[in-house]
């Protein structure tokens, strides 16, 4: 979605590896892109604990390193975080001023990089998203389709609640947002004044429970298999009978979750108008239209 707004550098681990900072200030010193956006993390939650410098210096020093030379050249920085910076221990939506205490390790490194690109001075957005899922890639839709095909019974957690978000609606949101920065709807918006941390989550929430019925209710309707869906389901019928709740203590991990990490997107709504659909619609989305390649 990106180059409808300008010429786009795409840059894997190949090309750039984040865990070298010396590679990410010469590519940034030779590209002098105008915008930054590093969608890229140490994002295995449950390795992140016994794998702490490696999450560190991608979740974090690689931040840094970024907000300090994209300062140097006026560029913008746009980083993505998580829910997991919060403890859970709310009922109600997080918004960006509630303190965040996180309770794992990859939290924890999201959090210092946020802090090291605020306090880097350069203009920067922050955005904090949740439960993200995608037709590609390892993720829990994925996850929960591939044992639909293996199991009858399907044992989900029901106390975590958030607001699972599909990475389109993410990459939307935020191109909408860009052009918006650069002049191309409703007028230029300077990041002077807007820098800063903004939730952008799927609206309404579920649990990681509710959210398995959804995805096998979406399945069952579905006339003909769609690419992704049968290479999720390896063209394998689905046998999944019996969805049962459970409680986390019954399926212990190493890294702690918050259990309630719904955020509010408020502050994104007044900011820039945008405003994400329900988790519900987007569920839906991907069955009746989905995702172009590459997205
Ligand atoms: N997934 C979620 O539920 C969730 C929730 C909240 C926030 N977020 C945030 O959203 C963003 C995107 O998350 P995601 O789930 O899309 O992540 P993902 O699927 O795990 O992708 C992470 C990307 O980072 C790249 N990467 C990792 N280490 C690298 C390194 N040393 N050098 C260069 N590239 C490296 C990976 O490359 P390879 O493919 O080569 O490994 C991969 O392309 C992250 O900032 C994450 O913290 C995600």
């Amino acid at each position: 979605m990106l180059p409808r707004i300008g010429e786009v550098t795409p840059l894997d681990r190949e090309r750039l590896d984040l865990t070298r900072p010396g590679e990410i200030r010469s590519a940034i010193r030779s590209f002098r892109p105008s915008f930054i956006v590093n969608a890229a993390a140490y994002t295995a939650v449950d390795k992140a604990e016994s794998d702490q410098a490696v999450a560190r210096a991608i979740n974090a020093e690689a931040p840094a390193v970024m907000a300090e030379e994209a300062k140097k050249i006026g560029a913008s920085l746009i980083q993505y975080s998580t829910d997991y910076v919060f403890d859970g221990t709310k009922t109600t939506p997080y918004d960006e001023d509630d303190p965040a205490n996180p309770q794992n390790v990859y939290g924890k490194t999201k959090l210092e990089g946020e802090r090291a690109i605020q306090a880097s001075g350069g203009a920067h957005l922050i955005f904090r998203t949740a439960w993200v899922y995608a037709t590609q890639g390892r993720n829990f839709l994925l996850t929960i389709l591939r044992l639909a095909t293996q199991r009858e019974e399907l044992r989900i957690v029901r106390d975590h609640v958030g607001a699972p978000t599909l990475n389109r609606e993410i990459a939307r949101a935020t191109t909408q947002i860009l052009a918006q920065i650069c002049g191309q709807e409703r007028g230029p918006v300077s990041l002077v004044g807007v820098s800063g941390i903004y939730h952008l989550t799927a609206g309404g929430e579920t649990s990681w429970y509710d959210f398995t019925n959804a995805i096998l209710e979406e399945a069952a309707k579905i006339p003909d298999a769609t690419p992704w869906f049968a290479a999720a389901t390896g063209n394998l019928p689905l046998i999944a009978r019996r969805v049962v709740p459970i409680l986390t203590s019954e399926y212990p991990t190493p890294a702690k979750r918050p259990a309630y990490s719904v955020l509010s997107n408020a502050r994104l709504n007044g900011t820039f108008s945008v405003k994400l659909p329900d988790w519900r619609e987007q569920l839906h989305s991907i069955f009746v239209a989905p995702p172009a390649e590459g997205v």
